[in-house]
């Protein structure tokens, strides 16, 4: 079935739904006027996984005892908070998508990445956004000048594979996959049958050669890596690099990663001297906490095996419009909603027709349960106009008739707090006996209210 001939269609830019006629709105995500025509090449993509496939592993099945593992050979770039959300070092052969705002800092990122192999190997640094002076100004300010970091000003995906397989370097970075083209198809670069073909011959290459390959990619005003969100299914490892405007903070984070857990993070600086990593984060982002002022708290989250805390600040205030107003940054504004009607309806404060804006200071996202009880007494204590003691941590899950459930990892939470000087924490009630944890004073609630009379009444 599979023919030389190429084809016409006509693809969504947002998604990738692919369709044989122009439409007005995208089927597959909902977007409108994202369908643009591309010529296909049928033959190639389906051939050149063919013969990966073929060289990887034999055609029968085998029983899974009698697999030979080839043990995921992995080396450290020397940029530990990178090493720590990759798993452990880059594996060798893998293919790594860092996706963020343009202006994050993902090529500053990459380039020292680059810099630093370079001190052991020759690395190369593919560019099809700057020139090699612009990059060489980088490097200069970053000092990661050296004959091993070799830059390449190429679009044509061709001529850099041409090159890679003369150099041979220790690791590739492509800045950006926009920015690549093939020109086998018509399309303009950054369309998404560029990008998705582009993306599979340098995946090809990665592959049988054993080279890691980190590719930057651009996101969209709404979250995705623009155009090709198909890119995230064929990479090995998908990174975002995330931050707040006007904050120095970024903070890197995995959402796949065949090689490893998804939960780390990495937390880095942005100076005038490029990316600073920050190994005490939780010492960093409460750094700016104000003393006694109602509405700030301490909770503290886990990610991977890190503890961090950070601090909520909500603000409650009157409005007279009868549909008041909830905004979030950095939590789940479903979440926000569900626990203002535990505060009216469990806790007994009229909260619903108040303004409620509800903050995590330094940029971070937080995402797990275990915030909930400082989401809920943050917003009473705004209300109330009641400070919260700013040496109290607050940590819990909070259920939908206001009780107080556990969370996982209470020890770490807990011992991170002590580490930095807490004197209080508020957990749940669990029968988990709690053992060594230094001069903290240990306060279990039940309920939403108990928590609320223990650190507010
Ligand atoms: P950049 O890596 O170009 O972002 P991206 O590739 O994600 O678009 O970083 C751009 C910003 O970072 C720019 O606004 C300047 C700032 N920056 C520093 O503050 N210090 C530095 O050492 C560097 C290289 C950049
Ligand atoms: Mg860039």
């Amino acid at each position: 079935m599979a023919s030389n001939k190429s084809s016409v269609a006509f693809i969504c830019q947002s998604c990738g739904y692919q369709s044989g006629k122009w439409l007005g709105k995208c089927p597959s995500c909902n977007h409108w006027d994202t369908f643009s025509e591309e010529r296909l090449v049928s033959a190639s993509p389906s051939t050149s996984k063919r013969k990966w496939v073929d060289q990887a592993g034999p055609d029968e099945p085998v029983a899974i005892t009698s697999v030979t593992m080839d043990i995921a050979e992995r080396f450290p770039t020397g940029i530990g908070e990178l090493d720590r959300t990759l798993g452990g070092g880059i594996v060798a052969g893998s293919l790594t998508l860092v996706g963020g705002d343009p202006g994050i800092g993902k090529s500053t990122l990459l380039l020292q990445v680059a810099g630093a192999i370079a001190k052991i190997a020759p690395t190369l640094y593919v560019s099809g956004e700057e020139s090699p002076s612009q990059i060489k100004m980088r490097g200069e300010r970053l000092g990661l000048l050296s004959d091993n970091l070799l830059v390449l000003p190429e679009t044509n995906v061709e001529e850099i594979i041409r090159h890679i397989s003369r150099i041979r370097p220790s690791m590739v970075v492509i800045d950006s996959i926009q920015t690549i083209y093939t020109e086998d198809l018509p399309s303009a670069p950054g369309t998404v049958g560029q990008v998705r073909e582009a993306a599979g011959r340098l995946l090809n290459v990665c592959k049988r050669s054993g080279i890691p390959m980190f590719l930057i990619g651009h996101v969209t005003k709404d979250g995705a890596i623009a155009g090709p969100r198909l890119l995230e299914h064929m990479v090995d490892t998908v990174l975002y690099f995330e931050g707040e405007k006007g904050s120095p903070f970024r903070i890197l984070r995995g959402v796949k990663n065949r090689f490893g857990s998804t939960n780390e993070i990495g937390v880095f600086e942005m100076k005038g001297e490029g990316l600073r990593e920050i190994t005490n984060p939780s010492e960093i982002f409460l750094s700016e906490k104000p003393g006694a002022v109602s509405g700030s708290v301490v909770v503290a989250c886990i990610n991977g095996t890190r503890p961090l805390l950070v601090e909520i600040q909500a603000l409650v205030a009157s409005t007279n419009y009868p549909s008041p107003r909830r905004t979030t940054v950095g939590v789940d504004p479903n979440r926000v909603a569900i626990l203002l009607a535990i505060i009216e309806k469990r806790a007994g404060y009229h909260i619903m027709g108040e303004d409620v804006f509800v903050n995590v200071a330094g940029g971070v996202r937080v995402e797990e349960p275990a915030i909930d009880l400082g989401v809920a007494v943050s917003i009473v204590s705004s209300f109330r106009d009641v400070a919260v003691d700013s040496k109290t941590v607050v940590i819990g899950e909070v259920g939908l008739g206001g009780e107080v459930r556990s969370v996982q990892q209470i020890e770490t939470r807990v011992n991170e707090a002590a580490k930095l000087g807490f004197k209080r924490a508020v957990i749940p009630k669990t029968r988990v006996a709690m053992t060594g944890i230094g001069g903290i004073e240990i306060v279990r609630v039940e309920t939403v209210s108990q928590a609320l009379e223990a650190v507010i009444d």
